[in-house]
């Protein structure tokens, strides 16, 4: 029998995860956590000590971690790779999913967002355990189109080059590239489905809905009605300029210079998925939240 370990399910995506473990009452679960909190499956670790680390999960009984940390500094980033060595020095322990949840992420993307170094770092230390272990990309999160209309527990983030709420669009070269998004609620629904699976791909890609900036457009103006459209060039994304969406707050240097490097790392693809490691993931049949659905909660 399966008992799960989720580390960082206090919010934002673990907390999608957290919310599917008990709707689904499937599986027998702690919760780790930093600091206490009013739950009796809570677990307070220190993730500064692996020993410790590797003692809790021993007397749990865990075969599987999930990791939901948040993963955006130095801290967060050696949290996970103690709790992997903990995890591999568990005598109890089979399984790891780390936290990634995002594209198939690559050096240019750490470019980008410095800190995914420590995922990359944690894949490689995880391919020298005896984990089992799955990298989970499931692209951008639709939540940041659909909140706050659609419920989720995804607490920061801004929707990108379409602002459904301000009826406006920010499209980066010819709009031709293609994005893949999963809302919150099916991630973690997913990662429920692979529980069960006796076995894990070392990937495994979850795929909402796969499509291009500019279908993305013509369905909300569609359903919405006209839009405010501005297209910025590959030269001017690479020059650091970009038209800025009122979704992305007071335009500031450090804004605009991290949404251009976002805009143009689109326009290189690294937003879709590769499509071999697509298919050949192990996905159930449950049907998804679908961007359409996420337009149509902006209706007045
Ligand atoms: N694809 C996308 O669009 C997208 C969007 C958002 C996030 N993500 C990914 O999803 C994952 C979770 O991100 P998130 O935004 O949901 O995270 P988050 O809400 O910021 O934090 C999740 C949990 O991480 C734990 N945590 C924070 N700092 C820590 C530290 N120094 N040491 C140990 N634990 C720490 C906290 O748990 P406790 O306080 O209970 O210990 C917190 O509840 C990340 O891998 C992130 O890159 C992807």
């Amino acid at each position: 029998m399966n008992k799960i370990a989720l580390a960082g399910g206090t919010s934002g995506v673990g907390h999608a995860f957290w919310d599917a473990l008990e709707a689904q009452q499937a599986h027998a679960y702690i919760l780790l956590t930093r600091k206490p909190i009013d739950n009796p499956k809570a677990v307070v670790v220190d993730y500064s000590d692996v020993d410790a680390l590797k003692s809790v999960l021993e007397a749990h009984n865990v075969t599987t971690v999930i990791s939901a940390i948040s993963i955006a500094d130095e801290s967060s980033g050696q949290a996970q790779l103690n709790l992997i060595k903990a995890a591999d020095l568990s005598t109890k322990t089979k399984r790891f999913l780390p936290s990634e949840f995002g594209a198939d992420y690559t050096p240019e993307h750490v470019k980008m967002i410095p800190t995914y170094a420590w995922k990359l770092q944690a894949r490689d230390v995880l391919a020298k355990t005896r984990l089992e272990y799955s990298i989970v990309s499931n692209g951008i999160f639709l939540d940041y189109w659909g909140r706050p209309r659609v419920p989720t527990r995804l607490h920061q983030g801004r929707p990108l080059f379409l602002d459904l709420a301000n009826k406006c669009a920010s499209i980066p070269g010819n709009g031709d590239q293609i994005l893949v998004l999963s809302h919150s609620v099916d991630v973690a629904r997913h990662v429920m489905y692979m529980l069960d699976l006796p076995t894990w791909g070392e990937t495994n890609f979850f795929v909402g809905e796969r499509l291009t900036i500019n279908e993305f457009a013509a369905m909300a103006e569609e359903i919405l009605g006209k839009f405010k459209v501005s297209h910025d060039t590959t030269e001017d994304l690479i020059a650091g300029k970009v038209t800025m969406l009122p979704a992305y707050g007071p335009p500031s240097e450090p804004l605009i210079s991290f949404f251009s490097g976002l805009h143009l790392l689109s326009t290189k693809g690294y937003f879709d998925i590769d499509a071999a490691k697509r298919e050949s993931s192990q996905v159930s049949s449950m049907k998804s939240i679908k961007v359409k659905d996420i337009i149509e909660a902006w209706k007045e």
